[in-house]
């Protein structure tokens, strides 16, 4: 079967994002003489962790946001980082404030996370945002996902009357996710481990999103023809058989040489040669979803910087 599926560039929608981000902090400087500021904080050295925390510090700078990054050690006590968190949320220069995740195992994410105010919620995990955004009041909103609705909203992609299957059902994705879709008017499904017939109920979604973090769950036979396929995840691909059945020809050879040069090639959950045979748009992995997160980290900043000062 030849190539169909359009390729959905997360590079091309993070740019439109980020320019759009960046024409509204010059308009809170001068307009209300207001300066965002996000600050990340990052505990121990997890290195997936180091690399998306250096990219938010950047891409904020670049967009004229100021930005802090806050490393902690690894042996940080739970009441230490409770107290940057506290000294956080009574700074009023600070717009934004996001807890990197995993923590360390002596921490409890939940405690964290609660106890960062709602207004300065960037990542919007605190209960207060889960909740308005369940009852679809204003709320700063999960980055990823509100990054795929933004996605396919700037694609002209209508959502509303569709079937929107979720494959996963974390806090930080599959929940969110499957939330946004409802409001656009969608039929929404969540899946997970204890699905009975997962290829059965995928098969019925016009918009497919897969956020399991399970390489190439997703095969020819959980796509409908014509499907929309967003893959949100984000998994390391080492077995060249493996690969053999993953990519069309045309990406087939380089993928080849990463897993050669390197030991593994990053994937995501979705099999790219059945998403591009069967699908009408497809967002691979890289260059897919994963762009939007920063991108819509920044959004969020500016969003809480209007709605806690400008109020
Ligand atoms: N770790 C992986 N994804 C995320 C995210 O979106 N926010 C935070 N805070 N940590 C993460």
């Amino acid at each position: 079967m030849e190539k169909r599926a359009e390729i959905l560039s997360g590079k091309v929608f993070a740019k439109a994002i980020k320019e759009e981000v960046a024409e509204d902090v010059k308009k809170l400087k001068e307009e209300h003489g207001i300066n965002p500021c996000l600050v990340v904080v990052r505990v121990g050295e997890d290195t997936a962790s180091e690399v998306y925390v250096n990219s938010k510090v950047k891409t904020a700078e670049e967009l004229g946001i100021i930005s802090e990054h806050k490393h902690l050690s690894e042996e940080t006590s739970q009441e230490d980082l409770l107290a940057v968190v506290e000294e956080l949320n009574k700074r009023d220069d600070v717009d934004g404030i996001l807890v990197q995740l995993p923590l360390p195992k002596q921490i409890n994410e939940k405690v964290i996370l609660e106890k960062i105010n709602p207004e300065k919620d960037v990542d919007g995990f605190h209960p207060v945002n889960v909740g308005r955004l369940s009852q679809g009041q204003e709320a700063l909103t999960p980055c990823t996902p509100a990054g795929v609705i933004d996605m396919l909203k700037r694609a002209n992609i209508e959502i509303s009357g569709k079937n929107a299957v979720v494959v996963g059902r974390s806090n930080i994705v599959g929940k969110p996710m499957a939330m946004l879709l409802l409001h656009e008017n969608a039929t929404v499904t969540i899946c997970h481990s204890r699905t009975k017939d997962l290829a059965g109920v995928c098969s019925n979604a016009d918009i497919l999103v897969a956020a399991v973090g399970v390489t190439g769950i997703i095969t020819d036979n959980h796509i409908k023809e014509g499907a929309i396929v967003v893959d949100v995840g984000m998994n390391r691909l080492t077995d060249i058989e493996e690969a053999k059945g993953f990519f069309g020809e045309d990406k087939l050879a380089k993928r080849l040489k990463t897993i050669e040069k390197r030991g593994s090639t990053l994937v995501g959950d979705v099999n790219q040669k059945a998403a591009m045979e069967k699908g009408s748009y497809f967002t691979p992995v890289p260059g897919g979803v994963g762009l939007l997160t920063v991108a819509m980290l920044m959004k969020n900043t500016i969003k809480a910087a209007r709605m806690r000062r400008l109020k």
